[in-house]
């Protein structure tokens, strides 16, 4: 098992009222797998991949991957963990305004240990002819591919995803999830994505439905349908 969630409990306070995000989560997802997340606004999707990157802490429960246990981990590990093993795509893109394409990929590649080639990854994400321009010269879906680009640059075993075509038109998304697919393939790299589009869902070996806090349905496809072929 390379994802092993178990009773995940997480709340926030703020003032005298305490919000129970995470009411005991359970989640387990094998190496190499796609993963989708489902669920309503505020029903704790981003709250448990947060978690699991290594950015929140839980309150309680327990958080395996690739079995080192998170919640047990000092500050400075888990640093060094989301550093090292955790590459994460947002709705926005969050690239770095003043850095070219190639340059927004070379300050995660100088920080890695492992990193992949800067030109194959700009090639994978068919970015390379238009590595010496600025994010804001790019489109929304390019600007999404070079993020990608900067996710997988240092090989992570674990790609996060939040709702990564959130922000994108149909055909754009689409190549999108084409191209995450392709980056799951190649590089056995085991992704987990936040998605409210249930179409995506046919694209995953495991779909996990959460609501108030509680992951409440879990399928497993037998059949993986390619991106490209998946409508809405
Ligand atoms: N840092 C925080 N402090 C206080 N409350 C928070 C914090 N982060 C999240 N919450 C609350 O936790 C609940 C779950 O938030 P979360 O972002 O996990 O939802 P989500 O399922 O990702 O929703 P969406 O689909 O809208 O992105 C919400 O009620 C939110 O207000
Ligand atoms: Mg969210």
């Amino acid at each position: 098992m390379f994802i092993d969630v178990s009773n995940l409990k997480k709340s926030y306070t703020s003032g005298a009222v305490r919000n129970e995000v995470l009411k005991g989560v359970e989640m387990k997802l094998d190496r190499g797998d796609i993963g989708v997340i489902l669920g309503p606004s505020g029903s704790g999707k981003s709250t448990l991949m947060n978690i699991i990157g290594g950015v929140d802490r839980a309150d309680s429960g327990r958080v395996h991957v690739d079995g080192v246990e998170i919640n047990d981990l000092s500050d400075d590990q888990l640093t060094e963990y989301r550093r090292r093993d955790v590459g994460f795509i947002f709705q926005f893109y969050n690239l770095v305004p003043n850095l070219t394409v190639a340059e927004n990929i070379e300050v995660v590649s100088n920080i890695s240990k492992s990193p992949l080639n800067v030109d194959e990854v700009l090639e994978a994400v068919e970015m390379k002819d238009k590595k010496r321009r600025f994010p804001r010269e790019l489109s929304g879906g390019e600007q999404q591919r070079v993020s990608i680009a900067r996710a997988i640059v240092k090989n992570p075993k674990l790609l996060l995803c939040d709702e990564p075509t959130g922000a994108l038109d149909y055909q754009t998304s689409r190549s999108i999830l084409k191209l995450l697919q392709q980056v799951n393939k190649e590089f056995g790299t085991t992704i987990l994505m936040i998605t409210h589009n249930t179409a995506i869902a046919a694209m995953a070996n495991r779909v996990f439905r959460l609501r108030s806090g509680k992951v409440v349905d879990e399928a497993v496809n037998q059949v993986i349908i390619p991106a490209e072929r998946i409508e809405w």
